[in-house]
């Protein structure tokens, strides 16, 4: 366990470490290196989905050496805290237009699928042609539609996950690794 990691988040019995700092950070980096050289003569503008994916998308971003611009779509979906129904209100839309643009979506996750696959249609409706998605995990297991993400960080088994951006009830955001909670319901109230 990194120095990062000695906090008092590791000794909370609630949490179960399935990916650590280090190995997250590794993984983007490839991740960055990879866009940098798909996307080599083109500028590239991000959409980052609130709130989940903001810290993979700071972190993301500093590793495409590449003229980027990035905006932010925030989305609540009508499903409970921890099943997607696939409708999804925008509670934020995004500052730029899309037009003309190289689009790459940042999503935390992806679990149904049906949040992505909404979002894709709704910049799809708006005239953008090309538009492809970076998700730091994916969890098959789970998907109900298919979203074919160009870049994925980890595939993960079905569990029920928190930190680096995602939540349960709102917390754990803030954890520079990926946890299990032995028990979800933990802060979800
Ligand atoms: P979807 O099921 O692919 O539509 O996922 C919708 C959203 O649910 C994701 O963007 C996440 O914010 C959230 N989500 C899905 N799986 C998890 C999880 O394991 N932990 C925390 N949030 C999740
Ligand atoms: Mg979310």
């Amino acid at each position: 366990m990194s120095a990062s990691e000695r906090s008092a988040f590791t000794s909370d019995p609630n949490l179960r470490v399935l990916l650590d700092a280090e190995t997250i950070q590794n993984r983007i980096r490839e991740m960055g290196q990879s866009i940098t050289s798909d996307y080599a003569g083109k500028r590239l503008h991000l959409v980052a989905v609130l709130k989940g994916a903001c810290v993979f998308l700071s972190d993301l971003m500093r590793h495409i050496d590449l003229p980027v611009s990035v905006d932010f779509i925030g989305i609540s979906s009508y499903g409970s805290s921890t099943k997607s129904s696939g409708e999804v209100r925008i509670t934020k839309d995004l500052d730029m237009s899309l037009l003309g643009k190289e689009l790459l979506v940042v999503e935390d996750i992806i679990d149904t699928g049906l949040t992505l696959n909404y979002l894709v249609n709704i910049f799809k409706s708006r005239g953008i042609d090309s538009i492809e998605i970076a998700a730091l995990l994916d969890k098959p297991d789970r998907h109900e539609i298919e979203v074919h993400a160009r870049y994925i960080g980890f595939t993960i088994p079905n569990h029920f996950v928190v930190g680096y951006g995602l939540d349960v009830g709102e917390y754990y955001r803030n954890l520079p690794f990926i946890a299990v909670p032995e028990d979800p319901s933990k802060f979800s109230k």
